[in-house]
């Protein structure tokens, strides 16, 4: 186990009662997860594989407070409501529940991602209060468990708990137990690749339809659910045995034809589901054409309508000033492989 890896045991008890505060990153999957097989423990129907990325963190900071009645979230400085103080808190009660530990928390959140936007915000603010609101309750749960606790706040934050490429196991079995716990990511061994990913943020507002919502009638609804399914168990195969060989090429291809793939389950859902907007496929245009100047640089597109585009990190300031002009308005964030979930020095208190 490497030292990022064991950074995050905590020594039982050390945090309890105390505060900790943990970053971590967003990560874009190479081979989506789209689609839960239970919608209470977010397990998912496939396995998906990603890469973390080195910007846009998210830092939180969880304080357990035995004097508060309730919890007290704020997200950006901006007290948390609606269905974001919501999602935290039944996340906090989770945590509670197996630290067998009732007492309330102050949670202090600061995302550099827009949130909602397709950005993999929920990825890295799930990773990260999931190290904090652990370390502070005094869990002493290894990477494997912190995988698979950050996953039921949000699935692809499971992912975000490891740095680099991670792979999340979809498990098996019908009997909830034993899905929740074969569901949890891990590195996956990747050659010599100097990749880098390319954010083209055509539109930061937020989302009109949620993931969630959008998965669930996608496996409901739409005719091109199953095959998509199917073959991304092929895709992900493909894909680890690139990844080994470090063949950026084959791993782009089989990225892009996995995200257009899942973009078009979706399309097919009743009623469609559409993330893609007009500046979406001016992007994804001048990507072919990058290509055709034979630059290798492959998209791929979640719940939203941003681009990511992987290339080599040597071509990454082209193919970043490419994309920027191709819709107007286009901002470009640079990422290359960032590292896993942490917590930082406690503090003197
Ligand atoms: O973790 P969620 O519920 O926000 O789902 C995210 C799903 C995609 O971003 C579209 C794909 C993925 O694997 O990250």
């Amino acid at each position: 186990m490497s030292e990022e890896h064991t950074a995050l045991v905590q020594a039982p008890g050390r945090h309890r009662g105390a505060g900790a505060t943990a970053v971590a990153h967003p990560n874009i999957a190479l081979i989506k997860y789209w689609g839960k097989r239970d919608e209470e423990l977010v397990v998912p129907r496939t396995d998906s594989l990603s890469m973390t990325l080195d910007i846009l963190p998210t830092t939180t900071r969880v304080r357990v407070d035995a004097t508060a009645r309730r919890d007290e979230v704020t997200l950006g400085g901006v007290p948390a409501t609606g269905e974001a103080l919501h999602r935290i808190v039944a996340f906090l009660d989770l945590v509670r529940d197996v630290a067998r530990m009732p007492q309330r928390a102050v949670v202090d959140s600061e995302n550099t991602v827009p949130t909602g936007a397709g950005l993999a915000s929920s990825a890295s603010g799930f990773a990260a209060l999931a190290a904090a609101a652990a370390a502070a309750y005094g869990l002493d749960l290894d990477p494997t468990a912190l995988s698979r606790l950050a996953r039921r706040g949000s699935g692809s934050a499971a992912r975000s708990v490891f740095g680099g490429f991670a792979v999340w196991y979809a498990g098996s079995g019908a009997d909830p137990a034993a899905a929740d716990a074969a569901s949890y990511a891990e590195p996956v061994p990747a050659g010599d690749l100097d990749p880098a990913l390319v954010v083209a943020v055509v539109d930061a507002g937020p989302k009109a339809l949620s993931s969630r919502v959008a998965m669930r009638r996608t496996v409901n609804t739409s005719p091109l659910y199953g095959p998509w399914a199917d073959s991304s168990g092929d895709d992900l195969t493909a894909m680890r045995a690139a990844l080994l060989r470090a063949d950026l090429e084959a791993v782009g291809e089989i990225a892009e034809r996995n995200a257009l793939g899942m973009h078009a389950t979706m399309l097919a859902a009743r009623p469609a589901v559409r993330y893609l907007a007009p500046a979406t496929l001016q992007v994804l245009d001048s990507v072919l054409q990058l290509r055709r100047e034979a630059v290798a640089a492959y998209a791929t597109m979640d719940a939203g309508p941003n681009v990511k585009v992987l290339c080599r990190r040597a071509d990454a300031q082209r193919v970043a000033a490419v994309v920027r002009d191709a819709a107007a308005g286009t901002v470009v964030h640079i990422a290359r492989p960032g590292p896993g979930a942490h917590l930082l020095p406690a503090e003197g208190r």
